[in-house]
């Protein structure tokens, strides 16, 4: 077995919706700076108990040569916190962004957005 084995997509999608969605704001943040926004449930919210709860989200960039960046990682107080977070990126290094995303009950998510 290989992680990527492990791994969802949309297409496993069911009623509760895990798969991050990126979206990219250029020069969208507070004095103009580059925002890279992540959210679990925009649509459809993920329920946020202590029993059933996103807990963590990461963001990768690639970068125009291939290399992948870790770019940020949040970890969220169930209850207290949604998993919606907006990371300040230098959005033109990068190719594309892939983010996962994990919920204690159904498992790793993962999307990528190419620019
Ligand atoms: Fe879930």
């Amino acid at each position: 077995m290989q992680f990527e084995d492990v791994l969802k997509g949309a297409k496993s999608e069911g009623k509760e919706k895990h798969v991050p969605v990126i979206e990219v704001g250029k020069g969208k943040g507070e004095a103009g700076v580059d925002i890279v926004h992540v959210v679990v449930g925009k649509e459809v919210p993920h329920p946020n108990t202590v029993e059933h709860h996103i807990d963590w989200i990461e963001l990768f960039g690639v970068k125009k040569d291939g290399q992948v960046i870790e770019l940020g990682r949040t970890a969220f107080a169930p209850s207290y916190a949604n998993p919606n977070v907006r990371y300040q990126v230098l959005v033109a290094e990068f190719k594309a962004f892939c983010a996962l995303s994990y919920c204690n009950i159904h498992g790793v998510w993962e999307n990528c957005l190419e620019l």
